[in-house]
C-alpha cells in the first residue's frame, strides 16, 4: 500500500527504542513493500533525545520511512495509529514495593491505553514491552473499551528466543529444526518454557533430555536470563529484546507457519484454566490478523504446577491493580 502504517514506539529514546525504531523504519517489522510513518512518544526530558534518535533515522535514508513525529503528548502520538509498542515503562527503583511499581505504571498505561481507545484506527495491533508487561498490558486494554480486546498483547517472544537457543545448544541443531515452543504465564521469573510439546527430529524435545537438565538448568537459565544480561553486559538486553518485538509482530502480521506457532501474551479465554480476562502467554497462531490460543494440548502433572504458579502470580498482579483502582 503506498498509505503509510502509522507506528507509535513510546520510550522512543531509551535503549530499546534505540535498537528498535531503525529495524522498523528499514522494513524488518511490516515488510519491504510498507512505507511506514512513526511517531516516536517520549516523557518531556527526553524529547530532545528522540529527537537525536529521529537525525539519525533521517541520515539512515530509509527508502520506506515517510514521516518522523515526536511528541510528549500520548493524545496526538496515538492518533490513527497502526501498530503500538509500548515499550516506555517505569522501572523499579532501589526499595520500590510491587504496589508502588504497579501504580506508577498505571500512570503510564491507563492514559496511553485511552489515548489509544480514542484514536486508534480500526486494525490498531498493540504491543507491551515494558515491564511489568502482562500487567501493563492488562491495564491499557482495560482501558480502551471500543477497541477488541485481542489487539492488545504482551511480549514473551524474547523468553521463546531465549528458550529456542538453549534447547538448540543442547541438542547441538539449528534453531529452525525445533517447532512448537512455547513460553505459559507471565513474562517474569515464574515463566514456563515448555519442552513437552516443543519438538525436534520428530519427537518432544523433553524426551531427548533428561529431566534434571531440563528442571535444573534449561527452566532457570531462561527465566533467569534477563539477570544474566545485566550481570555480564552491565546494562538490559536491549538488541535481543528489540528482535523479539520485531519478531512479534511480523509473525502477527505475516501468520504463524503452517504446522508451527509461537508465544505470546494475549487475554486469556479461559484456555488451559487460565482465568479469562488474565493477559498470559500461550502458545499462538496467527492468521495474518488475530491471534488464536492453540487448542487441545494435554498438559503434564510437572507443566500443570509451573503454569498454574505462574498464572497465580498473574492474578495476584491483576487483584494489586484492581485494589488501586487501575483496572
Ligand atoms: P530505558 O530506561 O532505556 O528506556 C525507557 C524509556 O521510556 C526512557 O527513555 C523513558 O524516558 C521512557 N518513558 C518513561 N515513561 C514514559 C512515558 N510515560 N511515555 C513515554 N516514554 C516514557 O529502558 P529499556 O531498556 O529501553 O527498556 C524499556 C522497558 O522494556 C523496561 O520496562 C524493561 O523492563 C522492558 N523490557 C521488557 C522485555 C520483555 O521481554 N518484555 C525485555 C527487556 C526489557
Amino acid at each position: 500500500p503506498s498509505t503509510p502504517v502509522k507506528v507509535t514506539v513510546t520510550g522512543a529514546a531509551g535503549q530499546i527504542g534505540y535498537a528498535l525504531l531503525f529495524r522498523i523504519a528499514s522494513g524488518q517489522m511490516l515488510g519491504p513493500d510498507t512505507p511506514v510513518e512513526l511517531n516516536l512518544l517520549e516523557i518531556t526530558p527526553a524529547l530532545k533525545a528522540a529527537e537525536g534518535t529521529a537525525m539519525e533515522l533521517d541520515d539512515c535514508a530509509f527508502p520506506l520511512l515517510r514521516g518522523i513525529n515526536i511528541t510528549d503528548d500520548a493524545t496526538k502520538a496515538f492518533d490513527g495509529v497502526n501498530v503500538a509498542l509500548l515499550v516506555g515503562a517505569r522501572p523499579r527503583s532501589a526499595g520500590m514495593e510491587r504496589g508502588d511499581l504497579l501504580e506508577a505504571n498505571g500512570g503510564i498505561f491507563k492514559p496511553q491505553g485511552e489515548a489509544i481507545n480514542a484514536g486508534a484506527a480500526d486494525d490498531v495491533k498493540v504491543l507491551v514491552v515494558g515491564n511489568p508487561a502482562n500487567t501493563n498490558a492488562l491495564i491499557a486494554q482495560s482501558h480502551a473499551p471500543d477497541v477488541p480486546a485481542g489487539r492488545f498483547t504482551a511480549m514473551t517472544r524474547l523468553d521463546h528466543n531465549r528458550a529456542l537457543a538453549q534447547a538448540a545448544a543442547k541438542l547441538d541443531i539449528g534453531v529452525d529444526e525445533i517447532s512448537k515452543m512455547t513460553i505459559w504465564g507471565n513474562h517474569s521469573a515464574s515463566q514456563y518454557p515448555d519442552l513437552f510439546h516443543a519438538m525436534a527430529d520428530g519427537k518432544s524435545i523433553a524426551s531427548q533430555v533428561d529431566q534434571d537438565w531440563l528442571e535444573n538448568t534449561f527452566i532457570p537459565t531462561v527465566a533467569k536470563r534477563g539477570a544474566a544480561i545485566i550481570e555480564a553486559r552491565g546494562a538490559s538486553s536491549a538488541a535481543s529484546a528489540a528482535n523479539a518485538a520485531i519478531d512479534h509482530v511480523a509473525t502477527w502480521v505475516q501468520g504463524t507457519p503452517e504446522g508451527d506457532w509461537t508465544s505470546a501474551a494475549v487475554v486469556s479465554d479461559g484456555s488451559y484454566g487460565v482465568p479469562e480476562g488474565l493477559i498470559s502467554s500461550f502458545p499462538v497462531t496467527s492468521d495474518g490478523t488475530e491471534w488464536s490460543i492453540v487448542q487441545g494440548l494435554d498438559i503434564d502433572e510437572f507443566s500443570r504446577g509451573k503454569i498454574d504458579a505462574s498464572v497465580a502470580e498473574l492474578g495476584e498482579e491483576r487483584d494489586a491493580v484492581k485494589q488501586l483502582g487501575l483496572v
